[in-house]
């Protein structure tokens, strides 16, 4: 077989290590080929395309990024988008795709698979809020990333005897604010999946500086406060009808201060959180999810998509991975209120 491999979406410590493993097994152990479609679902539908082989990924397991490029588009919002990759990838000689991607590139590649073209997905997110998977590579590394940050924010809050806001990545789901608040002991962290009263926020604080200590407060992106709405940073949406969030740690830095009358930084981790190198774990994981997708698409097990469960990588229908966001219940959020305050 002849198999196009593609990264889409943000991208995300680990991408790397599964093109990798896709590569190693698919020719070592079954003898496919590969061509490696560059930008996301850009790739087959402009024919933009690459060699894949054993050369191609050598020492590329601890490289952060895709050595493939990634972008949103989206063939569905394009005039013929569908016809043009089915043709592409018949010009090619590919008789199936691996996409490598979060809820919108494996959204697309359900549709593919509906529409006859075959394709197996592999879950990526530094956000971990894909459904059908415990967790998506990416996740440990941006957690590592922020909790390193807030530690050394942490030090320099306590010389200052400053109140830091930290703002990290998380659209709708607040994973990495909750772990990363959870491991670097924050004050109060907010996530998108609970509105926050600001007068409590504030109240928090206050009461961490009566302990002698800094406040480090961990906020997602996408966190709403509850009389409020998102802060954007622009209302343009992109393929996927996304917004581009960003700036509700300045706006909460300066109602802290406003409210506390103490003095309120914020710090925006951004993309410092999908860069660089993976964590052993997260190259792990990546490892397995690209042996086990070759292993899928060698079946012929068009439409599924590989995932954790507990410690086992499994197939699930790609229906199943984005029919939901997994967001934070409410009992884990409950466990790291334990600390508010
Ligand atoms: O989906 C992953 C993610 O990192 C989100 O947490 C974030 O909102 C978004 O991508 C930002 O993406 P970009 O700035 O690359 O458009």
């Amino acid at each position: 077989m002849r198999i196009g491999v593609l990264t889409g979406g943000g991208d995300c410590p680990g991408l790397n290590a599964v093109i990798r493993a896709v590569v190693r097994k698919g020719v070592g152990t079954y003898g496919h080929e590969f061509v490696g479609f560059r930008d996301g679902w850009r790739g087959p539908l402009e024919s933009d395309s690459r060699p894949l082989g054993l050369a191609d990924i050598e020492g590329i397991l601890t490289r952060g990024g895709t050595i493939l490029g990634s972008s949103r588009t989206n063939p569905y919002k394009i005039d013929g988008g569908l016809e043009r990759i089915r043709e592409n990838i018949v010009a090619l000689g590919v008789d199936a795709l691996i996409a490598i991607g979060g809820e919108d590139t494996l959204g697309v590649a359900k549709r593919l698979t509906d529409d006859g073209i075959p394709v197996v997905g592999v879950p990526k997110t530094i956000d971990n809020d894909l459904g059908a998977t415990d967790y998506t590579f990416g996740f440990d590394t941006a957690v590592m990333i922020a909790t390193e940050a807030i530690d050394r924010l942490q030090t320099t809050a306590e010389s200052h005897h400053r109140a830091v806001v930290v703002e990290v990545m998380g659209r709708h789901a607040g994973w990495i604010a909750l772990h990363s608040g959870l491991a670097g002991g924050a004050n109060v962290i907010l996530v998108p999946e609970r509105p926050f009263d600001i007068g409590q926020v504030a109240e928090h604080v206050r009461h961490r500086f009566e302990q002698q200590y800094a406040p480090i407060i961990v906020v997602a992106e996408g966190a709403v406060p509850t009389d409020g709405a998102e802060v954007l940073h622009s209302g343009e949406l992109d393929a996927f009808g996304h917004v581009r969030l960003g700036g509700i740690g300045q706006w909460l830095a300066a109602e802290i201060e406003r409210r506390t009358g103490r003095e309120s930084r914020a710090v925006v981790l951004g993309h410092v959180q999908r860069g660089g190198t993976p964590t052993a774990y997260d190259r792990v994981l990546a490892t397995r999810f690209g042996l086990h997708a070759i292993d899928a698409a060698h079946d012929g097990a068009w439409g599924t998509m590989v995932a954790l469960v507990g410690t086992d990588i499994v197939r699930v229908p790609l229906e199943e991975a984005t029919r939901e966001l997994k967001t934070v219940p409410a009992d884990r959020y409950a466990e790291a209120e334990v600390f508010f305050g």
